[in-house]
């Protein structure tokens, strides 16, 4: 056992609205491990993802909140450089839930191999981490997508939003539309990323351009927004349509007033359902859906981008991206 400095973003009190600065505390302490069963993993890139925000509430939720002066739980990726556990050694790579830190003490049965010769660092934690198997078994088993089907994705530009649009036209949709933030992510959706029309949500009329460019109605909204997103794709269902329920970053920081969906009757007149679901709920299929998606990547039939921020010290303005939406594919911090 051995002491190891290492950089840390601990939460210093709990945000009521966009977190700042001032809830995190920053700075060097010491480490002691590995013990028994631990890996002492050097942190490469941590993963900035909007579901932290909800870890920053005092309230019950899937896993539990982050404690005030915890290190902040997030996934990252890196290199171990101890091991007591005996499936890891030294130099190999890793991903896990490493928090938000230059060095972490991880419980080597909560680590994946990883391995940069396959794919770089970044993808890990993109296509072929949490994102990419949000976006698959999203589409694919929450949104059934079959052949032909009017497939309308929301933060389409985004992590799961730029996965989950192309998966969508890998499985045949008959039209993809995206929605973003800007005119910039939506030339990116239609150029690069094969939607058939993107829409500006913060500069166009919504509904009217759901309905010019999904004339017969969506079979599929695949939603990571909820609010007024939410509500406008409601409004358009068509018979048998499905629901995704992925994430409602719009309503992420507050809670106390979140917004339901007005227009919800139309689920009973389409006979469309709604439905939400956490990805870990498909953790035994997570290794043939990897598999799936390396081989889009390798094909050349799925793309990524990335935003990546270098320095542990920017976390706190990092994390406000998500919700300013100032990057485009997967936000990750560079730490070395
Ligand atoms: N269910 C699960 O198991 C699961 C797992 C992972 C993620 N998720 C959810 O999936 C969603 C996407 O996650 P991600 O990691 O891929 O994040 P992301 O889409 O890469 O980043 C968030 C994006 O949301 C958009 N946005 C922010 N505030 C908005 C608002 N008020 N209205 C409309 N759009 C807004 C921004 O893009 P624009 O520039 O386009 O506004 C921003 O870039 C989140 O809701 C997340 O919680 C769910």
């Amino acid at each position: 056992m051995c002491a190891q400095h290492t950089f840390q973003v601990r939460l210093a009190s709990r945000p009521d609205g966009m977190p700042a600065r001032t809830h995190w505390d920053m700075g060097w302490n010491d480490i002691n491990g590995p013990s028994d069963g631990e890996v002492l993993v050097e942190t490469a890139f941590i993963s900035i993802d909007p579901a932290m925000r909800g870890w920053l509430r005092d309230a019950k939720s899937y896993l539990p909140p982050v404690a005030i002066g915890a290190v902040m739980r997030a996934g990252g990726v890196g290199t171990v450089i101890a091991s007591k556990h005996p499936d890891f050694r030294e130099g190999e790579q890793v991903v896990g839930h490493t928090g938000v830190q230059s060095h972490a003490l991880v419980p080597g049965d909560t680590l994946r191999k990883v391995n940069d010769t396959v794919a770089p660092l970044p993808t890990f934690l993109g296509p072929l981490g949490i994102p990419g198997l949000t976006a698959y078994f999203g589409m694919t088993e929450v949104g059934a997508v079959k052949p032909g089907d009017t497939v309308l994705v929301s933060a389409a530009a985004g992590a799961v939003g730029s996965i989950a649009g192309q998966i969508a036209g890998i499985r045949g949709a008959g039209r993809v539309v995206g929605i973003a933030g800007s005119n910039e992510k939506c030339r990116h959706l239609v150029e690069d990323l094969g939607c058939d029309a993107a829409i500006n949500y913060k500069t166009e009329a919504l509904g009217e351009r759901i309905r010019e460019h999904c004339p017969e109605g969506l079979d599929v909204y695949f939603d990571n927004v909820g609010g007024d997103i939410l509500d406008a794709a409601l409004a358009h269902l068509r018979i048998g349509a499905r629901v995704v329920l992925c994430g409602a970053i719009s309503q992420y920081n507050d809670l106390e007033a979140v917004r339901g969906p007005k227009n919800y009757l139309s689920l009973l007149v389409k006979r469309a359902r709604m439905q939400g679901f956490i990805v870990s709920d498909y953790a035994e299929q997570y290794q043939s859906a990897v598999e799936e998606i390396g081989g889009w990547l390798a094909a050349g039939t799925l793309s990524y981008r990335t935003t990546i921020v270098p320095g542990l010290e920017t976390f706190p303005e990092t994390f406000q991206r998500l919700f300013t939406g100032e990057k485009l594919g997967k936000l990750l911090i560079q730490v070395v």
